[in-house]
């Protein structure tokens, strides 16, 4: 099958989150299974990319888009990364959707607007790429959202031309790109698709809704998540939809890239370790104590959080019982970005307590990967959780998590209080700051008996997050998004939508 993967991020080159993990991993995973993966990234400012690069595709000027360039670049594993090249539109200083100053850029629509009319001439015969169109084009967050919608607008205009089939997956429902209705006309939505049963969404144009109206398929990041937001409690305003659409809705669990997530072999640890040989983990807990700037305490339980500040992961909470930890003896590592307000609270903590918590407000891989190797417990109270993938990594690094009982850090850690054979780590009772310190309380329990915690920390090491079964998934659902687009393109047997 000839897979197009479209994303805003893929990790090595660019990367916020999990999304950048996922567009890192799953296209080779995809790939190994023997299938034709094309990844179209737009090329921002300050990437480093090495590969054979091919002959790049001149754009035309469209509407109000610019000229663009498309430059093909095998790399190692067999995937051809697409890169969008349109200086004006991406190559800025900050981050893929923000400035320098984290905010918003203005231009946002039009800037992945470009991103999904490209994707969706990749699935057509009118392909730039000369002798290759893609059978599926897999979409990726609201980003990607206008490609279905595309999509489905060549089938209408042109019946007899075979269009590639759409999925969408949902990453995180927060996020839904909304922009003001009057964008529609820069962006090419047709008229008949801009109310309720199209792109609206509280007067608005909201990119997300047009991938999950349009799309062949949907899925979402854990089987759990697929379920949670269809209730009104956590489908953020689109559960209607999501419902009216459950037919076409798929959970499909993350995986984990082991050829970087993989303490045995991880070139950005000080040290090596495995579930035999558990000495190079404590050598890493002294690295990363001294790195931050705790004394070197072995006998000081270890917490740790490696996240994005925002409310979504329960940061407050972590400051609400952080007084558990401190009581006990124990310390606390943090690393990440975000919101001023929970930066300011997590410093303000330092302050109080410079021997115990120790803070670094930056995006650090190198420090990512000590903290998941040198910590012995993972904090991930998240309020809620598409998929998560910090509590696998903490697993399989011998650090076990302590989570909220959501998305799907419920469908990947089993609590080891209710499961003593099995047990990978801690799952709260409740999503408070009372539930957290509870969990909490537990953990230090279960950590001063040694036999009991290295039971723990060897089940989550033996996990397999390898990403092989997931790809087989998204291979089916690839396959019943083709079923379906088939049917749509057949008048005679109408819109499935
Ligand atoms: P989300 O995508 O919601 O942020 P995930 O758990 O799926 O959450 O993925 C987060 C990814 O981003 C992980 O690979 C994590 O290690 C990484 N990450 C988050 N914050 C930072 C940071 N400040 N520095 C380095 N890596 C980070
Ligand atoms: C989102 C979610 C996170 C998920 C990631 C990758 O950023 O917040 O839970 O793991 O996407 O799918």
């Amino acid at each position: 099958m000839k897979i197009l993967f479209v994303t805003p991020e893929c990790a090595p080159y660019v990367k916020t989150g999990g999304l950048g993990d996922v567009s890192g991993a799953l296209p080779q995973a995809l790939a190994a299974l023997g299938h034709e993966v094309c990844v179209l990234l737009p090329a921002y400012r300050g990437m480093k990319v090495s590969g054979e690069i091919g002959d790049g595709v001149e754009l035309p000027p469209y509407g109000p888009w610019p000229a663009a360039q498309l430059v093909p670049v095998k790399i190692a594993s067999g995937v051809t990364l697409l890169l969008l090249a349109c200086p004006s539109l991406y190559q800025r200083p900050g981050g893929p959707y923000v400035d320098a100053s984290g905010r918003d850029y203005h231009d946002n629509a039009m800037r992945f607007g470009m991103l999904s009319r490209i994707a969706a001439q990749l699935g057509t015969v009118h392909s730039p790429l000369r002798g290759w169109s893609a059978d599926v084009v897999h979409c990726n967050d609201w980003p990607t959202g206008l490609v279905p919608l595309y999509l489905a607008q060549s089938r209408l205009i042109s019946p007899q031309e075979p269009v590639a089939a759409s999925v969408i997956t949902i990453h995180n429902l927060a996020f839904q790109g909304t922009f003001p209705m009057a964008s529609a006309d820069v962006l090419g939505v047709p008229w008949q698709w801009r109310g309720m049963d199209g792109v609206e969404f509280y007067g608005e144009l909201s990119m997300l809704k047009a991938g999950l109206q349009f799309a062949d398929a949907i899925t979402a990041v854990s089987p759990t998540y697929a379920k949670e937001i269809q209730t009104p409690e956590n489908g953020i305003g689109l559960d209607g939809v999501l419902r009216a659409r459950a037919s076409r809705l798929t959970g499909i669990l993350n995986g984990v890239d082991t050829t970087v997530w993989n303490p045995a072999q991880d070139p950005l640890l000080p040290h090596r370790f495995g579930r035999g040989n558990f000495k190079g983990k404590a050598l890493c807990k002294s690295a990363l104590q001294a790195r931050v700037g705790l004394p070197a305490e072995r006998g000081a339980m270890l917490f740790a959080v490696v996240s994005r500040l925002t409310p979504q992961k329960g940061i407050d909470l972590v400051l609400a019982a952080l007084p558990k930890i401190l009581s006990s003896g124990g310390q606390l590592v943090v690393l990440g970005q975000g919101e001023p307000g929970l930066q300011q609270g997590l410093q303000e903590a330092v302050a109080r307590h410079p021997s115990q918590v120790a803070v670094t407000v930056d995006f650090d891989e190198g420090l990512a990967h000590l903290i998941e190797a040198g910590a012995d417990a993972f904090l991930m109270p998240s309020r809620f959780e598409p998929c998560g993938l910090n509590q696998m990594y903490s697993q399989l690094y011998g650090t076990p998590p302590i989570v909220a009982p959501v998305g799907g850090l419920r469908d990947s850690v089993t609590d080891a209080s209710a499961d003593p054979v099995q047990g990978t780590g801690f799952v709260l009772a409740s999503v408070d700051a009372a539930g957290l310190e509870e969990a909490i309380g537990r953990a230090l329990k279960a950590w001063q008996q040694p036999q009991l915690w290295k039971k723990i920390q060897a089940n989550g090491m033996a996990r397999h997050f390898g990403w092989e079964d997931s790809a087989r998934q998204y291979v089916q659902v690839y396959q019943r998004a083709q079923a379906v687009a088939g049917a749509a393109a057949d008048p005679a047997l109408s819109p499935v939508r």
